[in-house]
């Protein structure tokens, strides 16, 4: 990563990751997702920072919780989804797909990605390569299917696909280990799989956050990037659906898993 860049990772209430994006020689700050705002601040004020930009992918409480109390102590600037502007309070910028906006001083492209809530966006920093993925996608698995359709789902993961592999993803949970257990149910023979699984286990064991991670190991290891594949569909039990409804079967799976 740019050296001037860094990226940092506040834990917030159970299993939500809130980011900290400073861009160093910009002296320009940003918080993505802030569940929170007290564990904002403490960061902030630890290395005397302002806060420039407050950045939403999603409506939900535990997205959006910290937006007003530090749009109003830091005098930030809220950029959400126009598709969520009825759910989300105080936005000053609305933002859509393909919308090229500076986070922090760099740019990013706004990717509209429906399934877990109807607005949900995404920010890729396309110079970085760094993917904000909110709820879409996480390490092994991907959001629940809550407002829109599997489909849409299904067609948002498609849209990551197409992301430079070496993309770095920054999302919104740590749920890997459950994610990583329900993997190995339905791809038990991938050796990508076997080898991501002993990297996991050791960042568990250590106490280490599992995320970020790259595209390029989701493509290998994520079932759900992995519908297209006929050693899944055999598993699952129905090697002649379609990837969309394998997609479909495994978010159904994974839901009472
Ligand atoms: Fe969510």
């Amino acid at each position: 990563m740019n050296k001037d860049i860094e990226i940092i990772n506040i834990k917030a209430l159970s299993d939500n990751y809130i980011w900290l994006l400073r861009n160093h020689s910009k002296k320009l700050t940003a918080v993505i997702d802030p569940a929170e705002a007290e564990p904002v601040e403490k960061i902030l004020l630890k290395n005397n920072w302002e806060l420039n930009q407050i950045i939403n992918t999603h409506h939900h409480y535990d997205h959006t919780n910290g937006n007003l109390k530090l749009m109003e102590k830091y005098n930030a600037v809220l950029i959400a989804p126009k598709l969520e502007q009825d759910k989300i309070q105080n936005i000053n910028h609305l933002v859509q797909d393909g919308d090229i906006i500076d986070i922090a001083g760099l740019p990013a492209k706004i990717i509209h990605t429906p399934g877990h809530t109807l607005g949900h966006i995404i920010y890729y920093l396309h110079n970085e390569k760094i993917l904000f993925a909110g709820d879409t996608i996480f390490s092994l698995g991907c959001g629940r299917v809550f407002e829109g359709s599997m489909q849409d789902m299904y067609l948002s993961l498609e849209k990551i696909k197409e992301l430079d592999p070496k993309t770095t993803i920054y999302c919104g949970h740590e749920y890997t280990e459950s994610n990583l257990n329900f993997s190995l149910k339905v791809d038990p023979n991938n050796n990508e799989l076997l080898i991501f699984a002993d990297k996991i286990l050791t960042q568990k064991l250590k106490g280490m956050p599992t995320i970020p991670t790259i595209l390029k190991d989701e493509m290998n290891c994520n079932p759900f990037l992995r519908s297209d594949n006929p050693e899944i569909a055999e598993n699952i039990g129905n090697s002649k659906m379609s990837p969309q409804e394998i997609f479909r079967n495994l978010r159904e799976m994974k839901d009472n898993f």
